[in-house]
Parts: C-alpha cells; sequence; structure tokens
C-alpha cells in the first residue's frame, strides 16, 4: 500500500494544522466531547479545572483543558453527516498521520469520543428533557457508501433492512452500534435506545411546513421498526468509529416528542443537566 499522502489529499494549513479543525496532534486529548454548537463548547468547557487550548475555524470550535487531572476536548462539529466526514478523518489524521511526513503510522491510536446533542422522540412513551443513549443507529444519509470498507450488520440492522418499506431510500441505509466498553459510563441513562440519522432537520425527520414529506405516517413506521429517536450526526460518528478503530458514544437530550407534538419548557436547563451527567461520568 502506498502510505505517502499527497498535498492535494491531507490539507494542511500553513503552521501545519490539518485545515478545516484547525488543529495540531498536542492540541487534543483522548477523551474528546463532540457537540454540534459552538455556543456549547464554552458551556462544557467551563467545569474544566483548566482550559490549555482555544482554536476555531468555520463552525469546529475546540478547547483542551484538564479535569480532575484528566486531559480532555470538547469540539463544535456543526450540524450534519457531512460535517462529521471532515471530523472524523482529520481526527483520526492527528493521531494516526504523521502530518510532517504525511505517512500513515504504524501503530495505531484510539480515541474515546462522546457525542452529546438533541434529538426528538419517535417513541410517544420517550419524555421531553430526558437523556437517551444510542445502542444501534441506522444511518439514512447515505455517507458510508462512499467509503469502500464500511460493512456492519446485527440482529437489529438485519430486521430493519427487511422491513423497511421506502425503496428509494434503502439503498442509503448503513448501521452501527456503539462502543461497548464505554457505553458502560452510561448504564444508568434514563433511557437506551436505537437512533435513526437524517441528512435533514424537515422533510427527512417527517417535518411538514409548507412541503409534504414522504409519507405521514413516517414517524410511526420508524416507531415499529424498533427507531426511538431521530438526529443528524450519530450514523456517521459511530461508522467512522468502527472502520478507523475509534470508540464512540452517543447521549442526547430528548428535546422534542414528535409523536406528542412536545417541546422542552426549558431547554436550557436540561442542557445544563446534560453537560453536568455527562462529565461526572466520563471523568471519574
Ligand atoms: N435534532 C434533530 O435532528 N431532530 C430533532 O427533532 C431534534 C434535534
Amino acid at each position: 500500500m502506498l502510505n505517502k499522502l499527497a498535498a492535494s489529499e491531507l490539507v494542511l494549513n500553513d503552521d501545519g494544522s490539518v485545515y478545516h479543525l484547525n488543529l495540531l496532534p498536542e492540541d487534543i486529548a483522548d477523551k474528546i466531547i463532540l457537540v454540534g454548537d459552538p455556543d456549547r463548547v464554552p458551556k462544557v468547557s467551563q467545569y474544566f479545572d483548566k482550559v490549555e487550548i482555544k482554536k476555531n475555524k468555520r463552525e469546529f470550535y475546540t478547547h483542551t483543558g484538564v479535569l480532575r487531572g484528566e486531559r480532555i476536548s470538547v469540539m463544535s462539529t456543526g450540524i450534519g453527516t457531512e460535517n462529521i466526514d471532515i471530523v472524523m478523518n482529520e481526527l483520526d489524521a492527528l493521531v494516526n498521520i504523521d502530518l510532517k511526513n504525511k505517512e500513515i503510522k504504524t501503530e495505531h491510536k484510539a480515541l474515546e469520543l462522546f457525542r452529546m446533542g438533541t434529538c426528538g422522540s419517535v417513541n410517544p412513551d420517550v419524555q421531553v428533557d430526558n437523556m437517551l443513549v444510542t445502542q444501534n443507529v441506522v444511518g439514512l444519509d447515505g455517507l458510508m457508501h462512499f467509503y469502500k470498507d464500511y460493512h456492519f450488520e446485527n440482529d437489529f440492522s438485519k430486521n430493519f433492512i427487511e422491513k423497511f418499506p421506502y425503496e428509494k431510500i434503502k439503498p442509503m441505509l448503513y448501521f452501527a452500534d456503539w462502543a461497548e466498553d464505554i457505553a458502560e459510563y452510561y448504564k444508568d441513562a434514563r433511557y437506551h435506545g436505537n437512533t435513526a440519522t437524517f441528512p435533514g432537520f424537515y422533510a427527512p425527520q417527517g417535518r411538514q411546513l409548507r412541503l409534504k414529506s414522504l409519507d405521514d405516517k413516517f414517524l410511526e413506521t420508524l416507531n415499529e421498526l424498533g427507531i426511538t429517536n431521530f438526529e443528524m450526526e450519530t450514523s456517521a460518528i459511530y461508522a467512522f468509529s468502527k472502520l478507523l478503530g475509534h470508540k464512540a458514544i452517543t447521549v442526547n437530550n430528548v428535546i422534542a416528542n414528535r409523536r406528542r407534538g412536545e417541546f422542552s419548557s426549558d431547554h436550557h436547563a436540561s442542557e445544563k443537566n446534560l453537560i453536568e451527567w455527562v462529565l461526572e461520568r466520563i471523568i471519574k
């Protein structure tokens, strides 16, 4: 295999940092919290005992510091799996590619990635302002089909693909699941569920403003196939982690119950609760 990467493939900034994340290898910890919203980054890092690094470019903001003696990073990814394509490839490059020589390292390093986000539940019994940990995920965004070696199958995926009725979307589906050993941290979460990740917020998630979505019964149909919640990032985070040898787990705050038409009455309070809940569990 040709290990040396061309300048056009692994693009670096003038200071040698990876292009979009604007980070050098020493700027990140092995434990990284991934949030969507750049404004959430300081809301997390305010709990660190010390913040050593603050860097950003576009929607990618990173703070790295120390909490209870352990190094930790928090990074914003923006919205959607197309951003996760950038985040996961560049994070992996920071630890598994020698950026100076542009060569893939022979020794592999695994990162621990903790996605902390928001979602909408499609199970009417899953209540807003509670935390839901993703065990299985189905990607309806198609991203991983561009990667040659990606394949994942388990009982959940086999049942889902067999019964999924939307023939036009079926070719886009791909699956992944959580990293067992770090899922341990979250064993006391209120909900553990199966998440569907979409390439959009409105019709892809069955929302209808002036435009109609594919099917009025979309939420019910996906819920009957075992899906508990909808969001826009976890499929790619879990799938890249499998392909690149990292460990990932997602916990989302349920901010909407789509089947009951309910929205969180105080999403700022539940965001604060989520941040404290995650930090307590991932740093002992
Ligand atoms: N994020 C989503 O993608 N969907 C929701 O319903 C809530 C948060």
